[in-house]
């Protein structure tokens, strides 16, 4: 099932016993919507016990019944002193003391302002969330992952963690920083079993990405979306030919990473783009 291209298909386990997930917890930040969200669906479908953090309520309409039991969900903002910390004591306390896999999804977008413009609050704000919590997200499972010499680590970039060319500096910045911490990480623990690699989704149909191709806004920085926006319109645009990416995409590629499909790949940044980084 790792290899159903429909892009929307949801995960339905062939077997009672899938070896992906069985025995295993998972932790995944900004669960509540777009790609956190699909990350959650498709590692319960595939049976990991899953650890949701978000600032946000989350629906549990939006699981299937069955997966219920396996989830574990803290409300949060992860930005505040100790809550990295508290979220993965109280995911070990729920599943016993284990953490198998992270995957750092929660961030947010800025409102394109560039090296000219860009406020104090917002710059704080976009790197703390897009950079400093993963990386405390990380610090905080390591102890886990090393003991067991196991773990696999995925962080959500994004295109604009390689472009300059596709958002503001704030979130360019935070997003060039994950890639450096995701590399960071993956030579200096590849041999205590444990692998870091970072997504970079293109233009994804999820709240950020509707927020985009919905156009302007007036918390914009107009002038430097101008610059911008004719490199969105090369992805954004979604037409029959060439659909906006889904959330369930990139968490399929996620899960991919996490497998043991993957145990080679170590500190990459791989783009989920439809080509889009090739521009
Ligand atoms: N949508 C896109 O086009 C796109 C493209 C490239 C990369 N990304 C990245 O993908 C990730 C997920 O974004 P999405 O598109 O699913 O957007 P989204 O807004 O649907 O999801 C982000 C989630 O993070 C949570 N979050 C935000 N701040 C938080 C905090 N302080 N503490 C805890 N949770 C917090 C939000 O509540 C939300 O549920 C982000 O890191 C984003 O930068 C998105």
């Amino acid at each position: 099932m790792l290899y159903n291209t429909a892009p929307d298909a949801l995960f339905v386990p062939q077997t009672a016993v899938d070896p992906l997930g069985f025995g295993k917890v998972a932790i995944v930040t900004g669960c509540a919507s777009g790609i956190g969200l699909a990350v959650a669906q498709l590692l319960l479908a595939h049976q990991f016990q899953v650890c949701g953090l978000d600032v946000a309520e989350f629906d549990y309409a939006l699981l299937r019944e069955a997966d219920h039991g396996r989830f574990h969900f803290t409300r949060g903002d992860l930005t505040k002193p100790g809550a990295c910390e508290d979220g993965v004591r109280v995911c070990a306390a729920a599943f016993g003391s284990r953490v198998d896999v992270l995957v750092n999804v929660a961030g947010v977008m800025d409102n394109f302002s560039s090296a000219d413009g860009v406020s104090d609050e917002l710059w704080d704000k976009v790197m703390a969330v897009n950079l400093t919590v993963p990386v405390k997200m990380m610090r905080s499972v390591l102890p886990f992952m090393k003991a067991k010499k196991d773990g696999v680590i995925v962080n959500v970039a994004s295109t604009a963690g390689t472009s300059g060319a596709v958002a503001g500096i704030a979130y360019t910045s935070s997003k060039h920083g994950l890639i450096g911490a995701t590399k960071n990480v993956a030579w200096r623990f590849r041999n205590d079993g444990i692998r870091c690699n970072a997504v970079l989704p293109g233009a994804v149909a999820s709240d950020i990405g509707k927020t985009i191709i919905a156009g302007r806004s007036q918390l914009w920085d107009s002038d430097a979306f101008a610059q911008i926006e004719p490199v969105h319109a090369l992805q954004a645009q979604p037409s029959a030919a060439a659909p906006t990416i889904t959330a369930l995409e990139v968490a399929k590629t996620i899960t991919f990473l996490v497998s043991d499909q993957a145990r080679t790949i170590n500190g990459v940044s791989l783009p989920v783009d439809k080509a889009w980084g090739a521009v």
